[in-house]
């Protein structure tokens, strides 16, 4: 098992390079499996839900191969009748992103239903309702979801929330569909533009990517390509967070003004001086931490990923803030580990409030979640004395080597075997 060790009070400096897209390169690889031929993906993120994605490929007949910073995949040899390895797609929650794909170019596909996961029951009924509306059947049993179709129509949707995996699920059966398909409600995140960008780069005819009416009209075929997905705003609003919490100026390469408007106007409000120029930020730390009231929306709102790392610095502010989740149904399970190391945070159903604490203090904690795991780092960056955090495998899922990048950036900390 792996821990890290942090020994807080260091300033950071210098520049930190953000990576690509976690919540970008997963659906992409998905995508893959439409174009029947070869795809390379650049510049691949080395995170574990990366691995997973490529050996849950492997499971159905793809030839997936991550070498020198690429991923080169081949799904010419799929012949249809595969089934996702059960135990990766409870794994992971993407992994029900290959379901679009395959019931687009094969007509059928079973699949294991995904898990749900810490923060929430992740429910995959818009998906359904989704492709239903292209004219699948759907069969639900015995922890199995099976769709067919002879052949998928287009269809119209409306999604009673814009749910972005549903988005891209159902963009994904659609591109190969006889006719034109609408998406109402869509999800507007960066991620799903990024994932139309790369459809379209196929061949595939999809309009209104990024906003919240997609239209694609179905092709017959597409054609394998090679991709460079975009980088990670969440993993750069991450190390805007710690330049704000360690009061530090840091250089974030890669975070991109127009993905980070929400976090930006956040972090300006409650005192962050920062400078925003081409493909990067700078964080100039702050003359004192001010409240401020956070709620988490779907995009452009405050994303809900940044609402953890958020925290943290909120604990840090002089004065009472409250922090809504209106997306998930239970992403405040780091606030409790927070708890342990001196803050003051209550909750009351979706709500947090905070009330402001001088510094926290060094301490045992365990990560929970993603970025959960990543709000106890930030934590650790200032904290007084040490902290040790277990269960990081939850971070090595969406943060590229996060404990070197930080070194580089002067932190204190160490990823320790026990
Ligand atoms: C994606 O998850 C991201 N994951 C999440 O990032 C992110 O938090 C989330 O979008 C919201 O932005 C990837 O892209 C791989 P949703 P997804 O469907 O697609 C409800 C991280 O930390 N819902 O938009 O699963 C659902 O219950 C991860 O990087 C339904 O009700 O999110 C939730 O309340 C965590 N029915 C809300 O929508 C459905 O069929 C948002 O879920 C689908 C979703």
């Amino acid at each position: 098992m792996e821990k890290f060790i942090l020994k807080g009070g260091k300033k950071l400096q210098g520049e930190v390079f953000v990576s690509v897209a976690k919540n970008s390169i997963l659906p992409i690889i998905a995508a893959t499996i439409l174009s029947g031929s070869k795809c390379t993906i650049e510049n691949a993120p080395e995170l574990e839900d990366v691995y997973v994605i490529c050996d849950l490929l492997k499971s159905i007949n793809v030839k997936a191969d991550f070498k020198e910073g690429s991923i080169y995949l081949d799904s010419s040899c799929m012949v249809g009748n595969e089934e996702p390895d059960s135990e990766l797609v409870r794994k992971m929650r993407a992994s029900f992103l290959i379901m679009g794909p395959m019931l687009s170019r094969f007509g059928r596909v079973k699949i294991s239903l995904p898990g749900g996961c810490n923060i929430g029951s992740r429910p995959i009924d818009l998906h359904l309702k989704g492709f239903k509306a292209l004219g699948a059947t759907i069969d639900l049993g015995h922890g199995f979801v099976e769709a067919k179709a002879d052949k998928l129509r287009g269809g119209s949707i409306y999604l009673d929330f814009p749910s972005v995996g549903a988005t891209e699920n159902i963009m994904m059966a659609a591109v190969l569909a006889d006719g034109d398909t609408i998406i109402e409600n869509a999800a507007e995140e960066p991620e799903i533009k990024d994932l139309a960008n790369f459809l379209v780069k196929m061949g595939a005819i999809i309009s209104g990517a990024g906003t919240d009416t997609i239209i694609i009209k179905g092709v017959k075929q597409l054609k394998g390509v090679s991709y460079t997905p975009i980088f990670d705003r969440i993993e750069a609003g991450t190390y805007m967070v710690a330049g704000a919490l360690t009061n530090s100026n840091i250089k974030i390469v890669g975070a991109e003004e127009e993905n980070l408007r929400s976090l930006i106007a956040k972090l300006i409000e409650c005192g962050v001086k920062l400078e925003i120029g081409q493909g990067f930020i700078i964080i100039n730390g702050h003359d004192g931490l001010s409240p401020i009231d956070i709620k988490t929306m779907p995009y452009p709102g405050f994303p809900t990923d940044m609402q953890s790392p958020m925290m943290s610095l909120m604990c840090l502010a002089q004065g009472t803030s409250i922090v809504t989740e209106t997306v998930f149904e239970n992403r405040f399970m780091h606030a409790s580990e927070l708890k342990r190391m001196g803050a003051n945070i209550k909750i009351d159903g979706r709500c947090a409030v905070i009330e402001g604490i001088k510094s926290f203090s060094g301490c045992n904690v365990k990560a929970t979640d993603l970025r959960a795991g990543a709000a106890l780092i930030l934590a650790g960056l200032v904290a007084e004395g040490t902290t040790t955090i277990e269960d990081i495998y939850h971070i090595d899922r969406g943060y590229v080597c996060i404990e070197k990048k930080l070194k580089k950036l002067g932190a204190n900390i160490e990823r320790i075997q026990v």
